[in-house]
């Protein structure tokens, strides 16, 4: 069964072959992009439906929430606003509510938030660990994200939680806890920062994680200039997550690197954190995602377009940098670009994972923010 979506106003694919295509359409067939081209020259299909001049952009690409966690910290937030300081320590709160729910609760809860989440556009989104800090926790955390998201990573080295040892809370992470988690995971990864974990913990989690078979992701230079983003491209990182207090070095690192620096700019309106240098990233060249961070702590929302109109009204990124980011950034923090699951490209032979805009071009995510434009979401070809 082949679908003709037509009468597209403007289609962003984000490939070499097709660019930006205006008035044009596309073929889905057996969850695959067909084909791809001026509607004028669109072939016959089993189905068609027509688009009315919509623009449709790639499904956005969440490369990092929290979506499996339980509780409320809206008056840490209030607090926050008020002018208390954002502090690793509010993550135990989580931790405890996340802790006392069953898993028939976290399901509901993560699957609220992923419909969510997929009704603003989103497609493929990571999940994390790191709400649970002991064995058994963690490794529910991980099979519940595997059912609620594509890709799962390992976030043990959350912080240390209280009362416990910090020496032994590593041999954990590192060891059985490593161990109960990793067939569920993609990625582990690590809050290298004051409060959290310092460069050579950090290393030392990382290293276990990639002896264990994952790929390596780190929480880094969120609060200060913690040496997370250095340490991420020395060990050839996936990505690097927060990355708000950058020296000048370290956007250097990051250029030479293929380490990809996400931005997270829903949490950092929420914690009030200096927004990171975006325009001196991109400028120097590095690759540059844009995510939710969804958690219940620092940026409770799954909205990838309030992430992608901030980076523009608020970070100086164009439309097309920020649409990218959120897209075939998302993907490349995730290592799906280029590969047999590629996404956050509209292809041909690649997945149909799609966005339609009740709008007639893309720009309008940042020039009417606030308003919801979803207008139809395909994944793998059908909308749910
Ligand atoms: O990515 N920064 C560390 N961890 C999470 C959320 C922490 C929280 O619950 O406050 C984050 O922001």
């Amino acid at each position: 069964m082949s679908l003709l979506l037509t009468d597209i106003g403007e289609l962003t694919t984000h490939t070499d072959e097709h660019g930006t295509v205006h008035d044009a359409a596309l073929v889905i067939e057996s969850g695959r992009i067909a084909w791809i081209g001026p509607a004028a020259q669109a072939p016959a299909a089993d189905a068609r439906e027509d688009l009315g001049g919509r623009a449709v952009l790639p499904g956005w690409v969440d490369s990092h929430t929290h979506l499996v966690s339980m509780g409320d910290r809206a008056e840490e937030f209030i607090d926050r606003m008020a002018g208390r300081p954002y502090e690793a320590g509010g993550i135990m709160r989580t931790v405890e509510a996340t802790r006392a729910a069953g898993d028939d609760e976290l399901r509901v809860r993560a699957g609220s938030l992923r419909a969510e989440a997929f009704r603003g556009g989103t497609t493929t989104i990571e999940a994390k660990t790191g709400y649970g800090l002991d064995v058994e926790t963690e490794q529910r955390l991980a099979r519940i994200s595997a059912e609620h998201a594509e890709v799962v990573t390992y976030l043990g080295a959350h912080v240390v939680p209280a009362g416990t040892d910090r020496r032994d809370y590593l041999d954990l992470v590192t060891g059985p806890m490593l161990t109960a988690v990793a067939p569920h995971a993609d990625y582990v990864d690590v809050f290298c920062e004051q409060g959290a974990f310092d460069v050579e913990e950090s290393r030392e989690v990382l290293e276990a994680g990639r002896a264990a078979g994952l790929g390596l992701k780190v929480h880094g230079n969120q609060l200060g200039e913690s040496g997370g983003v250095r340490l991420a491209v020395e060990l050839r990182a996936t990505s690097v997550d927060h990355c708000n207090h950058l020296a000048p070095a370290d956007v250097e690192a990051l250029a030479g690197s293929a380490t990809v620096a996400t931005l997270l700019p829903a949490c950092d309106l929420s914690t009030r954190q200096p927004f990171p240098p975006a325009r001196a990233l991109l400028d120097a060249g590095v690759t540059v995602a844009i995510a939710s961070n969804c958690n219940p702590g620092s940026s409770f929302t799954t909205s990838m377009a309030f992430c992608v109109a901030t980076a523009v009204l608020q970070q100086h990124l164009t439309l097309e940098e920020a649409l990218w980011a959120a897209t075939v950034g998302g993907a490349k923090a995730l290592g799906r670009d280029g590969t047999d699951d590629a996404v956050g490209r509209i292809a041909v032979g690649g997945r149909a994972d799609l966005h339609a805009l009740d709008a007639p071009t893309a720009r309008h995510l940042a020039y009417r923010p606030g308003t919801p434009l979803t207008h139809k979401v395909w994944k793998d070809g059908e909308q749910r």
